[in-house]
C-alpha cells in the first residue's frame, strides 16, 4: 500500500459537457460545419460530409442502409438525436443494447449510436466474425472518464489490504466504464449492471462478500445502495486523488458500500428546487428521474428508473397526465412528442443535451455506412482478448442475474 497524493484532472468530456446547452429548445442538426463552432472535439472526417445539409445527409443514410440491408444493424441509445434514431433498427436503454448486441449472431455490422462504452461492450459481446463500429471515435462518456483503470487499481489493492481478514469486498461496475474496469471486477468475483438491474446486481454482491466497491456513479451506487436498506452513513466516498481515498483504516473497516468519487455532469444539474418549481405550477404532476441523479433528488421524485424505464411509464400512463421528467433532454423531447396526449416537461428550464451523445451527428453516420457499403470499416471498436475474456466474465454474470 503506497500512500500518495495524485492531481486531480477533471476529464476534458465534463469540461465540454456544456458546449451545447441553450436556452431555446431548437435542437435539430445543422450540417456538421455549423455545428463545429460548437467547443468540443470532433473527430475529423472527409470534408464533404461536413458541407452537406440536414436533408441530404438524411437521404444519403436512408439509401447507404438499404443498401446495406441485413449486413448490419444500427443500434440507438434513448439519448442520441431524432436525426439519427429514426434510423435505428434497436432504441433502448444501455441494457437492452447490450442485450440485443449479445443476441444478434448474424449481421456483419453492429452500428453503435450511443458512447464508447457501450459500442466496446457490444463488441465484447459480440461474435469473431462481427465487427463493431462506433460513427464518431470522440463521443465518450464524461462519468466513465472519471474512472481510470490505474487509479481503479489502486484503490482495489488498498481495499483488498484493508479487507483481507474481514469478509472481502465486491466490485460492481456500472456499464458507464472501460473494458479495463470490467474486466478488473470479472477477474476479482465482481460484475458490472446497469441502472435497470443495480439493486439485483447489489443483492447478488452482497450475498457472496460483505461490502461492495461501487464504480463510477457514486449517486447511483448511493441511491442503490438505500434502496436495500443501508444508510447514506454506511457509505464511503473513495476519492482517487488522496491516499486511502481520503479515509482511515478504522473508516473504512466500518463501511458497507465505498463509492467511487464519479458523477453524470448532466443528471447532477437536476435540483430540488426544480421538482419544487413544477409542483408549484401543476401540483398533481408526475416527477420521474434517472437514479444517476443525486439521493436528495431521488428522494422526492415519484420514481426512479433507467431511460426505458421512464419511457415506458410514461407510455404506459394515462391520457391527460403530466409529467416533469429528470432525464437528458433528446430523450424527454421524444417522450413528449410520441405522447402527445400528455404533458411531458423537462425539470431543467436550460437545454442541456449529453454532449458525448449529441457528437453523433449524421455526418458521421452518413461516413461510416458509406465506407461499410464499400468495404472499408471506419472506426471499429476492438478490446484486446485477455481484457474482452475478463470483462465478460462480468458482463455474463450481469446478463445471468437479470
Ligand atoms: P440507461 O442505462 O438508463 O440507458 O442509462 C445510460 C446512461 O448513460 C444514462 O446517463
Ligand atoms: Fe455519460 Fe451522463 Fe452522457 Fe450518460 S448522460 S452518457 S452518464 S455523460
Amino acid at each position: 500500500m503506497v500512500a500518495k497524493l495524485k492531481t486531480p484532472t477533471i476529464p476534458i468530456t465534463e469540461i465540454e459537457q456544456s458546449a451545447f446547452c441553450r436556452t431555446d429548445d431548437d435542437l435539430a442538426a445543422k450540417s456538421l460545419a455549423e455545428e463545429f463552432s460548437a467547443g468540443v472535439r470532433w473527430q475529423k472526417l472527409p470534408v464533404e460530409y461536413m458541407r452537406m445539409k440536414p436533408q441530404e445527409l438524411d437521404d444519403r443514410i436512408a439509401s447507404a442502409r438499404e443498401k446495406l440491408g441485413d449486413q448490419a444493424i444500427i443500434l440507438g441509445h434513448h439519448y442520441q438525436r431524432d436525426e439519427i434514431i429514426k434510423f435505428a433498427d434497436l432504441r433502448g436503454d444501455s441494457f437492452m443494447l447490450s442485450q440485443y448486441a449479445a443476441s444478434q449472431k448474424s449481421c456483419r455490422y453492429i452500428v453503435f449510436c450511443g458512447v464508447h462504452f457501450m459500442a466496446e461492450t457490444a463488441s465484447i459481446l459480440s461474435e469473431d466474425h462481427q465487427r463493431v463500429v462506433l460513427p464518431n471515435l470522440t463521443a465518450g462518456c464524461s462519468m466513465a472518464d472519471m474512472a481510470h483503470i490505474d487509479d481503479v487499481m489502486d484503490c482495489w489493492d488498498d481495499l483488498d489490504y484493508v479487507y483481507e481478514e474481514s469478509g472481502g469486498i465486491i466490485p460492481i461496475t456500472y456499464m458507464n466504464s472501460t473494458a479495463a474496469i470490467k474486466a478488473l471486477c470479472g477477474r476479482n468475483g465482481g460484475i458490472v449492471c446497469t441502472s435497470s438491474n443495480a439493486a439485483a446486481t447489489f443483492k447478488w454482491a452482497l450475498e457472496r462478500g460483505q461490502r461492495v466497491l461501487f464504480l463510477p456513479d457514486q449517486h447511483l451506487g448511493r441511491n442503490t445502495g438505500i434502496k436495500l436498506g443501508i444508510r447514506p452513513d454506511e457509505m464511503l466516498v473513495w476519492n482517487p486523488f488522496k491516499p486511502m481515498g481520503g479515509h482511515t483504516e478504522e473508516e473504512l473497516t466500518k463501511a458497507r458500500v465505498i463509492l467511487w468519487q464519479g458523477h453524470c455532469s448532466v443528471h447532477t444539474r437536476f435540483t430540488v428546487g426544480q421538482i419544487e418549481e413544477a409542483r408549484r405550477k401543476h401540483p398533481d404532476i408526475n416527477v420521474v428521474v434517472h437514479p444517476e441523479c443525486t439521493m436528495e433528488v431521488v428522494a422526492v421524485a415519484d420514481s426512479n428508473g433507467s431511460t426505458e424505464y421512464i419511457k415506458s411509464t410514461i407510455e404506459a400512463a394515462p391520457a391527460g397526465s403530466k409529467w416533469a421528467v429528470g432525464t437528458e433532454v433528446s430523450l424527454v423531447n421524444r417522450i413528449a412528442a410520441e405522447n402527445p396526449d400528455k404533458l411531458v416537461v423537462c425539470l431543467d428550464p436550460v437545454v442541456c443535451p449529453c454532449s458525448t451523445m449529441y457528437r453523433i451527428h449524421p455526418a458521421y453516420l452518413s461516413w461510416v455506412l458509406d465506407g461499410l457499403n464499400e468495404g472499408v470499416v471506419v472506426n471499429e471498436i476492438t478490446v484486446a482478448d485477455e481484457i474482452a475474456a475478463q470483462a465478460s466474465v462480468a458482463l455474463d454474470r450481469m446478463l445471468s442475474v437479470v
